[in-house]
C-alpha cells in the first residue's frame, strides 16, 4: 500500500508506492530539490545524509552556511532558469518589464486521497482507496504568481502522474514561454533511451540509444501528438530486458504538440523532462487566471520492461480508459474504406453487409465518402448531411437494413476540417486555422477548422449530433483527422494570443469529445488520425480504442503493434485483417498470418468479402469464433514480448490472463531461414505449479516448464497442431493457446 510522508523537520516529502521510493526536500532557499526516484526504500524521517551541496563558485543563497553553492549542481524538482542552474527550465516567464526572473519557494502543502480532474483535459481518475495526492505549493515573491506541483500516487504499480498549475496574483499580465509537466533530475547518465518515433504507415518505430552528453528530445509540432513522435519514452539500465532490470516510463497523456527531452550535463547529471512543447508556444497570464499543464504518468520497475509495459496497460485500464468501455469485449467489424475506397452505394455496402453478417462479424462502419458529394477526398467536408446519390433513400435507410441483419451500424467522421469545397466553407471562410496575410496550406485538400472558436466547436458538433440522432442506431463513430495543422493562427484572437493557438485547439478538440460524451455516453468511437497520428493517452480518456496504422499489412503491424503496446493496452490497438496483396505495400501474406497479427489487438475486417472464395469466408469465419472466444482475454490480460522484430525476423508476445489459467501466444517468421534449428520459446507470467494443456494436442506442461524451459516450435509440434503444410516459407505464424487444467 503506497503512502505520501512529509517530515516537518527535515523538511522533506517521501512518495512511497509498494515497489518504488521518490523523495523531494525544501532547500534552504525555500526551493524544492529532488533527492531520489528508484527502487522502495523504507521510510526514514531524515535523508539528509544523501545530500552535500557543491561548492562551485556561485553565490546564490541555496544554503545558510553556503553562500557559494550553485544551483546547477543541485537535483531540483521544477527549475527556472537565471539564478545560476545552467540547464533546461521547466518554466519560463517573462515579465511586462522584460525580466525572465523567477524563483518559487515553497508555501505550503497538502496531502489528500484521491485527485481532482485537471480542467477542460482529460486527466486519470481513481477513488480513495486507489490514489492520494501529494501538491506542493511555491510562490514568487516578485511576480506574485503561484506555482502548484501535484503527484498522485496510483496504488496500481505505483504510478504517479504529475501535473502543475500556475496562478497569476500579481496585477501584470505575464507571457508564460514554457510550462512543462515534469521535470526529474538523475545523478547519472547510464541509461539508454528508448523512443517510439515514426510516420504515416509506419508509427511508432522503437529506436534505442545510450544517452550522451547533450539535450536529446522527441517532439511534436504538427497539432496533434503525432505518428512522428509519441509523447513516451523510456530510460531503461543498458543491462536492462523484457524480463529484468530498472526501467522509468514517462508518458505524457495528451494530444497536441509535446516535447519529451532528457539533457545530459558535462557533469553527467540527466535532466528529464516533459509537458507541452515550448516551441511555438506563448500563454497571456493575466491577472486572477490560471494555466494547467497536461498530465504526465511516470513509472518505475526494477522488473524489465514487460513489467513496466503491464503497470501501464493496468493504468490505463483502471484509470484513464472510459470505464463503460474498459472490459467490454468490443464488437468484431468490417469497415468498408479499402473494400470500397469513395467507390459505392447502398447496394454495395448491403452485399458486403451481408456477406460480413455470415462470417460472424457485428458491426458494419461505413467510412469516408457518405457525405455532401464526396466521390474523392476534394470536397464536402463540413458538409455532414448524407448523399442523396450514394444513399438515394438516406442514411437511417441504410442504418435500418443494416441493423435489421443484425449488424450495428458504425460511421466515419472528420469534425476538425473542412475542404474548400463545401458549403461550410463557402459561408465561413474565417474559421479556419490560419494567418490573415498569408495564403492557408492545404493538406490532402483541406483545411483544419479553427477549434479555438467555441462557435465552431459547438457548431460542428450540432451537424454531427443531428446526424447521430437522426439516423436511428448509431453504435459507433470512427474519429478521423487527416493533416496537421500549419500557418497555427486564429482570426478570432489578438496577436498577442496567437502562439495559444495550438494548445487551445487540443482545448477545442476535448471539449467537442466531451460534448459527444454527455450527450450519447455509450457511444463508441474509434480514434483515429491518417491511422495513427494522434494515438495517446488524451485521446484513449475519451476513445477507448484508434485505429493503429492505415497501415494493415501484417508484417509492417508487428512493428507497428509492437511500437504501440510497449505503452497502450491491446484493447486501445485498432487491428484489421485487409486484402493481399496489400494496398499499402504490396506485399503477400496468408489470411492466416494477417488474423493471427490482427488477433492481438481490436480485431476486424477491411476488405472486400463479396470478392473472396467460400474457403476463404470458412476461415475468416473460425478466425471470428477464435478470436471471440479469447477477446475478453486480450482485452484484460497481461501483454508480454517474447521475441522482438527489431532482433530478428521471428517475433512472439503473449497474453496470460489475472488468474494465470489461459494464455495464447502469437509467432510469426517474416522471412524463411535456412538450415537452422527450431526457435524456442519461453511462456512468461504463468503460475509455475499449474499445469497447462496446449489446445489442439495432447501435450501438458507445468508452468514452470513452459517458462523456464519454453516450447520449441518443431515439425513434431506443427505436425500435431495439424499446421504443417503451413509453416514453411515466408510469412508463417500460429497461435498457441494454453488452458490450465489444475491448480
Ligand atoms: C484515413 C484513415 O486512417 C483511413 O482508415 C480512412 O478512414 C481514410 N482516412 C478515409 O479518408
Amino acid at each position: 500500500m503506497g503512502q505520501i510522508y512529509f517530515e516537518a523537520g527535515s523538511q522533506q516529502f517521501h512518495i512511497q508506492g509498494e515497489n518504488s521510493s521518490y523523495i523531494m526536500h525544501i532547500l534552504p532557499s525555500g526551493e524544492l530539490g529532488h533527492l531520489y526516484y528508484g527502487k522502495r526504500i523504507e521510510h526514514q524521517a531524515d535523508f539528509s545524509q544523501q545530500f552535500a551541496p557543491y561548492n562551485y563558485g556561485m553565490s546564490r543563497d541555496i544554503f545558510p552556511l553556503d553562500d557559494s553553492a550553485a544551483l546547477d549542481f543541485v537535483a531540483l524538482e521544477y527549475p527556472t532558469y537565471g539564478t545560476s542552474d545552467f540547464r533546461q527550465p521547466a518554466i519560463e516567464v517573462r515579465q511586462c518589464n522584460g525580466s525572465r526572473i523567477v524563483k518559487f519557494v515553497y508555501e505550503s502543502h497538502q496531502i489528500e486521497k484521491n485527485k481532482q480532474p485537471i480542467e477542460a483535459m482529460p486527466s486519470a481518475f481513481g477513488t480513495d482507496e486507489t490514489v492520494i495526492t501529494l501538491t506542493i505549493y511555491l510562490t514568487d515573491a516578485v511576480t506574485k504568481l503561484r506555482l502548484a506541483l501535484s503527484y498522485s500516487l496510483f496504488m496500481t504499480g505505483d504510478v504517479i502522474t504529475r501535473h502543475a498549475k500556475i496562478e497569476n496574483n500579481g496585477v501584470e499580465s505575464v507571457q508564460l514561454l514554457r510550462f512543462l509537466s515534469m521535470n526529474i533530475d538523475f545523478d547519472t547518465k547510464a541509461y539508454d533511451m528508448m523512443t517510439f518515433t515514426g510516420s504515416w504507415i509506419r508509427e511508432r518505430e522503437l529506436e534505442v540509444a545510450p544517452l550522451r552528453r547533450g539535450i536529446q528530445s522527441i517532439s511534436s509540432s504538427r497539432g496533434a501528438s503525432s505518428a512522428t513522435a509519441n509523447p513516451f519514452f523510456v530510460l531503461k539500465g543498458h543491462h536492462t530486458t523484457d524480463f529484468h532490470g530498472e526501467a522509468y516510463g514517462f508518458n505524457l497523456m495528451y494530444s497536441g504538440n509535446h516535447v519529451g527531452q532528457v539533457e545530459v550535463t558535462p557533469y553527467d547529471q540527466a535532466r528529464v523532462q516533459q509537458g507541452v512543447n515550448y516551441f511555438d508556444f506563448n500563454w497571456e497570464l493575466a491577472p486572477n487566471t490560471s494555466f494547467q499543464s497536461p498530465e504526465v504518468a511516470i513509472v518505475y520497475t526494477a522488473d524489465g520492461l514487460n513489467d513496466l509495459t503491464q503497470t501501464y496497460h493496468d493504468f490505463y485500464r483502471e484509470h484513464m480508459i472510459n470505464q463503460y468501455w474498459v472490459k467490454k469485449e468490443r464488437p468484431i467489424l468490417i469497415n468498408n474504406w479499402e473494400a470500397t475506397y469513395f467507390d459505392f452505394d447502398e447496394t454495395k455496402l448491403l452485399e458486403l453487409a451481408k456477406k460480413a453478417k455470415a462470417v460472424g462479424v457485428e458491426l458494419f462502419v461505413l467510412d469516408d465518402g457518405w457525405f455532401g458529394h464526396r466521390d474523392s477526398d476534394n470536397s464536402s467536408l463540413g458538409d455532414w448531411y448524407y448523399d442523396p446519390k450514394k444513399l438515394p433513400y438516406g442514411l437511417k435507410h441504410l442504418v435500418d437494413q443494416i441493423t435489421d441483419l443484425g449488424l450495428q451500424f458504425g460511421l466515419w467522421i472528420e469534425p476538425e476540417m473542412v475542404s474548400p469545397d463545401s458549403d461550410l466553407y463557402r459561408s465561413h471562410p474565417d474559421w479556419i486555422i490560419c494567418v490573415s496575410d498569408r495564403t492557408p496550406t492545404q493538406g490532402r485538400n483541406q483545411y483544419v477548422l479553427d477549434f479555438t472558436n467555441n462557435e465552431v466547436v459547438d457548431t460542428v458538433y450540432e451537424m454531427i449530433a443531428k446526424v447521430i440522432r437522426e439516423s436511428g442506431d448509431i453504435s459507433y463513430i470512427k474519429w478521423d483527422w487527416n493533416r496537421p495543422l500549419t500557418e497555427i493562427g486564429s482570426l478570432q484572437l489578438p496577436p498577442q494570443k496567437q502562439q495559444e493557438v495550438a494548445h487551445r485547439y487540443v482545448l477545442g478538440l476535448y471539449r467537442f469529445y466531451n460534448h459527444l460524451m454527455n450527450d450519447f455516453p455509450h457511444l463508441l468511437v474509434e480514434g483515429c488520425a491518417s491511422g495513427g497520428s494522434r494515438f495517446d493517452g488524451g485521446i484513449l480518456a475519451y476513445s477507448p480504442q484508434i485505429w493503429a496504422s492505415d497501415d494493415s499489412d501484417a508484417v509492417e503491424r508487428l512493428k507497428i503493434q509492437y511500437g504501440t503496446s510497449f505503452c497502450y493496452p491491446l484493447s486501445t490497438i485498432g487491428a484489421h485483417v485487409s486484402a493481399s496483396p496489400n494496398h499499402q505495400v504490396h506485399r503477400t501474406t496468408s489470411l492466416k498470418m494477417r488474423g493471427d497479427v490482427a488477433f492481438f489487438g481490436i480485431f476486424g475486417y477491411e476488405l472486400d468479402l463479396t470478392m473472396l472464395s467460400e474457403g476463404e469466408l470458412t476461415e475468416i469465419a473460425a478466425q471470428i469464433t477464435m478470436y471471440k472466444s479469447y477477446r475478453q482475454l486480450i482485452i484484460t490480460g497481461d501483454f508480454s514480448r517474447i521475441l522482438s522484430p527489431y532482433d530478428s525476423n521471428e517475433t512472439a508476445w503473449s497474453v496470460v490472463d489475472k488468474s494465470k489459467t489461459k494464455a495464447i501466444v502469437g509467432y510469426y517468421r517474416t522471412l524463411a531461414p535456412a538450415y537452422k534449428l527450431p526457435t524456442r520459446i519461453k511462456i512468461p507470467q504463468l503460475q509455475p505449479e499449474m499445469i497447462y494443456t496446449l489446445k489442439g494436442t495432447k501435450r501438458t506442461y507445468r508452468g514452470d516448464e513452459l517458462m523456464n524451459w519454453g516450447i520449441e516450435l518443431n515439425l513434431v509440434l506443427f505436425e500435431e497442431l495439424g499446421i504443417l503444410g503451413q509453416m514453411s516459407g515466408d510469412h508463417v505464424s500460429l497461435i498457441l493457446a494454453f488452458d490450465c487444467i489444475t491448480r
